[in-house]
C-alpha cells in the first residue's frame, strides 16, 4: 500500500457503504440464486476489494456501477462470492450407498450395451464427479476398463469457470489422496512430487461444463443419477424448489439423486421422489 492508496473513514481501503453491500448482494442473487445476509457484509467486502483493486477503481460504487455494466466483470464478482469448498468421498454414506445399490444395475445396463449418464450439478474443482467415477469404474483396473469403454458419461457442471480449470486438469495436492480410499487410490491415482493425478481415464469419463443452475440448461438426455450437493444451502426457498423440480424432470425415470446432508427435498418434487436412503431419493419408474 502506498500514500497514494485510498482509506475509507472506518479504516477500510475502500469507502463501503450498506447501500454497497445491498447492491452487490441483490445482483448475486438475481444472477446465481446465492444469498447474501447481512452477517457476509464483510465476507463481501474482503471477496471484492481485490477486484476493486485489480481494476484501479476508487470505491465500490464505482465497481458497482463496472458490474452493472459489464457482463465479464460481473461474472468474475460472482464468481468471487462462491464457495467452492469439497472433498473426496465427501459424505461418504452416499458412495457406498452408490457402489451396493445403484452400480450393478447401471453396469448390466452397460453390459447389455445400454448407455449411462450422471450429473454432478456443482462439481466446484473436480473432486466430486472424479469420486463417482471411480465408485463406477471401482478398484479393478480392469473391469474399470471395461466399465469405462462402454457408452459411459459424467458430466461436471458449476456457476464458476475458475474451478472447472482445476477440475479439467485433474490434480490435487499429494495430501488429499488420503481422502480417497486406499484400493480406489491404487487404481485411478498417481502420486509424484506432491501433487496427485487422477488416471487420464478417469478424466476422459468426465466433461466439465460451465452452467449456472438458474439459467436454461442445454442438456437434452435425462440422468440416471444426478449429484446436486451443497449448493441449495445458498439458495432461498423458492430458488431450492424451482431447481429440485428441474432435477427430477431431468432425471430419468428409475433415477437417483443425491442432495447435501443439510438439504431437504420439499414442495411438489418430493412427490415425485421416494426417500431411499439419508438424502437421496429415486424417481418412480413411469
Ligand atoms: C460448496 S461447493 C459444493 C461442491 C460439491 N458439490 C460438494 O458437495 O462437495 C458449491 C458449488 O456450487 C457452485 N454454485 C453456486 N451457485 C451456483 C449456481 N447458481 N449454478 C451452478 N453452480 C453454482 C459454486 O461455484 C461451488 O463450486
Amino acid at each position: 500500500m502506498n500514500d497514494m492508496t485510498p482509506r475509507s473513514f472506518d479504516g477500510r481501503e475502500y469507502p463501503y457503504t450498506p447501500q454497497d453491500f445491498a447492491a452487490v448482494s441483490a445482483m448475486v442473487h438475481a444472477h446465481s440464486g446465492i444469498c447474501l445476509p447481512q452477517t457476509k457484509t464483510m465476507l463481501v467486502y474482503s471477496r471484492l476489494a481485490k477486484l476493486v483493486r485489480e481494476r484501479g477503481l476508487r470505491d465500490f460504487a464505482s465497481y458497482i456501477d463496472l458490474i452493472r455494466r459489464d457482463p465479464a466483470e460481473r461474472q468474475r464478482a460472482i464468481e468471487a462470492m462462491t464457495t467452492n469448498h469439497t472433498k473426496f468421498f465427501r459424505e461418504d454414506h452416499h458412495f457406498r450407498q452408490f457402489e451396493r445399490d445403484v452400480r450393478p444395475g447401471l453396469i448390466e445396463r452397460l453390459d447389455a450395451g445400454g448407455k449411462v449418464r450422471m450429473w454432478c450439478a456443482a462439481a466446484s474443482t473436480g473432486e466430486e464427479p472424479y469420486s463417482l467415477a471411480m465408485s463406477l469404474l471401482g478398484p479393478d483396473p480392469v473391469e474399470g476398463r471395461v466399465i469405462a469403454g462402454a457408452d459411459v458419461a459424467i458430466l461436471g457442471t458449476d456457476l464458476s469457470g475458475a474451478v472447472l480449470d482445476v477440475a479439467r486438469r485433474g490434480h490435487y495436492p499429494a495430501a488429499l489422496s488420503q481422502d480417497v480410499p486406499l484400493d480406489l487410490r491404487q487404481t485411478w491415482t498417481r502420486v509424484s512430487g506432491g501433487t496427485m493425478a487422477v488416471a487420464p481415464m478417469l478424466r476422459d469419463l468426465v466433461r466439465y461444463r460451465r452452467l449456472n443452475l438458474l439459467n436454461a440448461w442445454p442438456m437434452r438426455g435425462r440422468f440416471d443419477v444426478i449429484f446436486c450437493r451443497n449448493v441449495m444451502i445458498y439458495f432461498d426457498e423458492p430458488t431450492r424448489e424451482r431447481l429440485v423440480q428441474r432435477l427430477v424432470d431431468q432425471l430419468a425415470p428409475g433415477g437417483h439423486l443425491y442432495i447435501g446432508h443439510s438439504e431437504r427435498i420439499g414442495g411438489e418434487a418430493a412427490r415425485r421422489l421416494r426417500a431411499i436412503g439419508q438424502t437421496v431419493y429415486r424417481k418412480d419408474a413411469a
